[in-house]
């Protein structure tokens, strides 16, 4: 029951938000689920209402559609890192509404099958088991710069066929590029967003120029030669797609799998049941609710909407918070909070959002995230936590360092492993 509560504000800025935002969700939940933010954007909380917004075909993505998208103020940053308006024109597809969308999705989607996913399942498992053997020879490590960073990273890059070595300054445009999707930012967050997605830019079109010539057995030559009906994409929507799979699909899977292995480790009877079961891929699931790597996805209001008798006008950005749906006590039952890897249902978590921007790359998170959670818990079963530190983001929430104790199970199996 709603217990309506007008003072109550959204303040992901509130001191601890970012390392548990469950208490402050869980509030909002219960006494303004359709919350009109004092920064002008509105948000849902409850189950329902997010998986409504998402699948509501009318709306956009398109922040042009905002009533107050400020073109001066966008000049003005510009200006201020010299750029112009075009370096601002996006084609991603999380960004455009159909038809664009719809021909640039059939598209990429084309070169991103599930035949084309579970055969890197034997890769996956091989950079799974090498990344355990450095930890189990350190015997103390951290599993985000071991394990949950470097593998969706090094998996996103063999796929596209990138050429290596160019690691760090992929990391840090792709870090100052993201900060941008949090609902709170400052201008000088902007403006390292917008040099950042310059350098990635130039960066791309070199890629891909040096791809065309030399094509190979990967998903960027996919991507170039994917052609339905005599309809390509041009240079500038295959750069974007391309700095869009990438960036997407290391991310966000670095959360699944750092707050995933550090929830199962400070839960025995779980990670218990996986060594008795193995990890399902219903487990994986609960694991994607409980943790939700993605908090929130957004969509903008082309009318005037009604959810739940508020009355949302047209021109808003309205925030689905997918980590509160994915408690919701009315959607999960009364042991929403807590982590069961054999909740029925699991898999309906809004974590990979809904309707015609399903996360496109859900198959890969969700193989990834087996492989590498799976292995862990299996191969260390008395690891223990020794320091975990949040990466402080509202959005992409997740641990930016995890230090775990496998020493007391080094033994000659795992380091001849
Ligand atoms: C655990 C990992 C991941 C999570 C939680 C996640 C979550 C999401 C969410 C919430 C959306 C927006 C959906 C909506 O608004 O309805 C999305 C879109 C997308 N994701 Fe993921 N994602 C993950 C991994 C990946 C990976 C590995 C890739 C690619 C290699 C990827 C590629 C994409 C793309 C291309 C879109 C845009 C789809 C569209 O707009 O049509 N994601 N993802």
């Amino acid at each position: 029951m709603t217990d309506v509560s007008p003072e109550i504000i959204f303040n992901p800025l509130e001191p601890g938000y970012t390392d548990d935002p469950y208490p402050h969700l869980h509030e909002m939940r219960r006494h303004d689920p359709v919350h009109a933010s004092p920064i002008g954007s509105w948000m849902l909380f409850n189950y329902d209402d997010c998986f409504q917004l998402l699948r509501n075909p009318g709306l956009s993505v398109d922040e042009k559609n905002l009533d107050t998208f400020d073109e001066d103020r966008m000049k003005a940053f510009l200006e201020a890192v010299d750029g112009d308006a075009e370096e601002l024109e996006r084609t991603s597809i999380l960004g455009i509404d159909p038809p664009d969308h719809t021909r640039l999705r059939r598209l990429v989607s084309k070169a991103f099958t599930p035949r084309t996913i579970e055969a890197l399942r034997p890769r996956i498992q091989a950079l799974v088991d090498e990344a355990l053997y450095h930890i189990a020879e350190q015997g103390q490590a951290d599993i985000i710069a071991e394990l949950a960073f470097p593998l969706p990273f090094d998996v996103i890059s063999e796929m596209l066929g990138m050429p290596a070595g160019d690691t760090e300054a992929l990391r840090s445009w792709s870090e100052d590029i993201v900060k941008t999707i949090d609902p709170i930012i400052t201008e000088d967050e902007i403006k390292a967003a917008v040099i950042a997605n310059r350098a990635m830019d130039e960066y791309m079109a070199g890629v891909i120029e040096w791809k065309r010539e030399n094509p190979g057995d990967d998903l960027l030559t996919a991507m170039i030669e994917a052609e339905e009906d005599g309809d390509k994409m041009s240079s500038k929507e295959l750069s974007d797609q391309v700095s869009l799979l990438f960036i997407a699909g290391h991310e966000t899977t670095v959360n699944l799998i750092g707050t995933g292995i550090a929830d199962l480790l400070s839960r025995p009877d779980q990670a218990q049941s996986i060594r008795d079961n193995g990890l399902e891929m219903n487990g994986v699931d609960e694991l994607l609710r409980f943790v939700s790597p993605v908090q929130m996805s957004r969509r903008i209001t082309t009318r005037d909407v009604a959810i739940d008798g508020r009355d949302i006008p047209s021109g808003t950005m309205v925030m689905a918070a997918l980590a509160s749906a994915n408690r919701d006590a009315n959607k999960w039952g009364p042991n929403a909070n807590e982590l069961d890897l054999g909740r029925e249902g699991a898999g309906q978590h809004l974590s990979f959002g809904s309707g015609i921007h399903y996360c496109l790359g859900a198959s890969l998170a969700k193989l990834e995230g087996q492989v590498a959670i799976g292995s862990f818990i299996q191969r260390f079963p008395n690891a223990t936590i020794v320091e975990q530190r949040f990466n402080g983001r509202i959005n992409l929430r997740g641990l930016e360092r995890l230090i775990v104790n496998v020493a007391s199970t080094v033994d000659g199996g795992i380091l001849a492993g």
